[in-house]
C-alpha cells in the first residue's frame, strides 16, 4: 500500500528557521493518524454501508444513493484487500481516505453517506468493532492454549514433581496438576474476556459528534446490522468513551503477566540444573559461540511482551485520565497502543501454545527432585497427628529434628533408620515409610482440588467439559 506525501511548503517566515519543513507539514504530521488506522479500514466500511442503509431505510437518502454508495464502498474494499489503494496522510485518516475515494468513484451521492453522523461516532464503531473482533480472537487462542494444558495435564496427572514456595522445595505435587493451575488462570482470563465483549456490546453510530442528531435515524437498526446487542444510551458517553480499548489492555496485561510467570517457569525448567523440560528445536535457539546451548529465547521474549503491554495499558489509562467529555483528539493516540498491545499478545499465546504442546517432560528428572529436599516432611507430621495422636504443632518440632538428623547425615527422611526415628519419638512405627514416599504423598492430597491423581482427573473432567 504506497503512502503519499504533500509538498511541504517552505518555512514560516517568523519561527520556520526552527524547523525543517513548514508549519503546515508538522501539523500534518502529527495531526494524520491513517499510518495506523489503516488497519480499520474492513470496519469503517462495514459501518458506513450499516449507517448508509438504514439512511436510505428510514427515507433520509434515496435508495438509488444509497445503491451507489454500497457499491462504491464494496469496491473500495477490494481495491485495499488487493492492496490497489493509495492512502494520502494528507487526507488524515481512514475515514477521509474512504470517503474521498468514495467520491472519486461515484460522485456527489458519497457526499450523502456522512449525513447524521461524525467522525467521533464513526471513529467509536469502527475501533469498538476492531477491538470485539480482536476479543473473539483472543477467547478462541486461549480455548487452544486451555486445550494445550489438559492434554499435558492428563498425560501428566500421575507425574511427581517439586512443589515449590519462596522457589523451595515445598511438597510434591504432579506434573498434571501444575498444569492444571495454568487452565485456571486462562480460564480466568478467557472469562474476563467474555465479559469484555457483553460490556462493549453497544452500537456508538448514531452518537453523532456528541449530541445525537436531529435526522430521524434507526440506531436500533444499525445496531442490530453491525451485531452489537443494542445502542449506546448516551451520546456524550459514546463518543469520549475508549473503556472497552482500556478493558481490552487490561485483560491483556493481566494475561500477559500470566503467560510471563509460565515463559519464567519454562526458562527454569529447562536449564541444565533443572532439566525438568527440554524444548523443541522449533521453539528454542543455539548459541554463536557456545554449541551446547539450547536457549528459550521465544519463552523469554514472551517474559518481555508483557512489559510492551503493561506500557500500553498506562500508555492508554494516562491519555485519558484528564479529558474533559467529549471527544478530544488526544483520544486518537489509543490505536497504536491497543493494536501493540493485541499483536504481542496473540504472538505470545500462540508461542506459549506451540511451547506447551512440543516440549518433552523429563519425569524421571522431576520426580528424583520430588523426592529430595525432605519434600515429605509435612507427611510425616501429618502422620504423627493421624497415627500417634500429636499436636501439629508437636507433630511438627518433631518432625523438624528428623529432618536436622537426615541434614546431618546427608541422606532423605525415608533413608533414615526406625531406630533413629523411633530416638526423636517413641510412637514413630515402621509404617511411617508408606507415607514417606513421593508418590503416597502426592496420592493422600484428595482434598477438593487437591495434587492427587484422582482429584486432577476431577479438574480435567471438569474444564474438558468447558472447553
Ligand atoms: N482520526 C480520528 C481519531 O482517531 C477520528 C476522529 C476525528 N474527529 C474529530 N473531531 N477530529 O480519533
Amino acid at each position: 500500500m504506497a503512502e503519499s506525501n504533500t509538498d511541504t511548503k517552505s518555512s514560516n517566515q517568523m519561527w520556520g528557521g526552527r524547523f525543517a519543513s513548514g508549519p503546515d507539514a508538522i501539523m500534518e504530521e502529527i495531526n494524520a493518524s491513517i499510518g495506523f488506522d489503516k488497519k480499520l479500514f474492513a470496519q469503517d466500511i462495514r459501518g458506513s454501508i450499516a449507517h448508509a442503509t438504514m439512511l436510505a431505510h428510514q427515507g433520509i437518502i434515496s435508495s438509488d444513493d444509497n445503491d451507489k454508495i454500497v457499491h462504491g464502498l464494496n469496491t473500495i474494499l477490494a481495491e485495499i484487500e488487493s492492496g490497489n489503494f493509495e492512502f494520502s496522510r494528507r487526507l488524515e485518516d481512514i475515514h477521509m481516505n474512504i470517503e474521498a475515494r468514495l467520491a472519486t468513484l461515484i460522485g456527489p451521492a458519497a457526499g450523502r453517506l456522512h449525513t447524521a453522523r461524525s467522525r467521533n461516532d464513526q471513529v467509536a464503531l469502527d475501533f469498538r468493532l476492531w477491538v470485539k473482533e480482536e476479543l473473539e480472537k483472543t477467547e478462541r487462542m486461549l480455548t487452544g492454549l486451555i486445550a494445550a494444558f489438559l492434554d499435558r495435564a492428563e498425560e501428566h496427572a500421575e507425574s511427581v514433581m517439586p512443589g515449590f514456595t519462596h522457589l523451595q522445595t515445598a511438597q510434591p505435587v504432579t506434573f498434571g496438576h501444575h498444569c492444571m493451575a495454568y487452565v485456571e488462570m486462562f480460564g480466568r482470563d478467557r472469562s474476563r474476556v467474555r465479559h469484555a465483549i457483553e460490556h462493549m456490546d453497544e452500537s456508538p453510530i448514531g452518537a453523532a459528534a456528541l449530541a445525537g442528531t436531529g435526522y430521524p435515524i434507526d440506531r436500533h437498526m444499525t445496531a442490530k446490522a453491525l451485531g452489537f446487542r443494542e445502542p449506546t444510551r448516551n451520546s456524550i458517553d459514546t463518543v469520549s468513551d475508549r473503556d472497552f480499548a482500556i478493558e481490552f489492555l487490561a485483560i491483556a496485561a493481566i494475561a500477559g503477566m500470566h503467560l510471563s510467570r509460565l515463559a519464567e517457569e519454562i526458562v527454569i525448567w529447562s536449564t541444565p540444573q533443572f532439566g525438568f523440560v527440554r524444548l523443541s528445536d522449533a521453539f528454542s535457539t543455539g548459541s554463536s559461540i557456545m554449541p551446547q546451548k539450547k536457549n528459550p529465547d521465544a519463552a523469554e521474549l514472551v517474559r518481555a511482551k508483557t512489559g510492551r503491554i503493561n506500557g500500553s495499558l498506562i500508555a492508554l489509562l494516562t491519555i485519558m485520565k484528564g479529558l474533559p467529555l467529549a471527544y478530544s483528539k488526544d483520544m486518537q493516540e489509543d490505536k497504536e497502543q491497543v493494536f501493540d498491545a493485541a499483536e504481542s499478545l496473540e504472538l505470545a499465546i500462540a508461542a506459549m501454545t506451540g511451547m506447551v504442546r512440543d516440549m518433552t517432560v523429563n519425569t524421571a528428572r522431576m520426580k528424583a527432585a520430588a523426592g529430595s529436599g525432605y519434600s515429605t516432611a509435612t507427611d510425616l507430621a501429618d502422620w504423627l497427628v493421624r497415627e500417634a495422636g500429636l499436636p501439629f504443632r508437636d507433630a511438627h518440632h518433631v518432625t523438624g529434628r528428623a529432618v536436622a538428623l537426615a541434614e546431618s547425615k546427608g541422606c532423605e527422611l525415608a533413608d533414615l533408620p526406625l531406630s533413629d526415628l523411633q530416638a526423636i519419638h517413641s510412637a514413630i512405627t515402621d509404617k511411617v515409610y508408606d507415607v514417606l514416599t513421593v508418590e503416597a504423598s502426592v496420592a493422600s492430597r484428595k482434598s477438593f482440588g487437591g495434587t492427587a491423581p484422582s482429584e486432577v482427573r476431577r479438574q480435567i473432567a471438569f474444564w474438558r467439559a468447558r472447553n
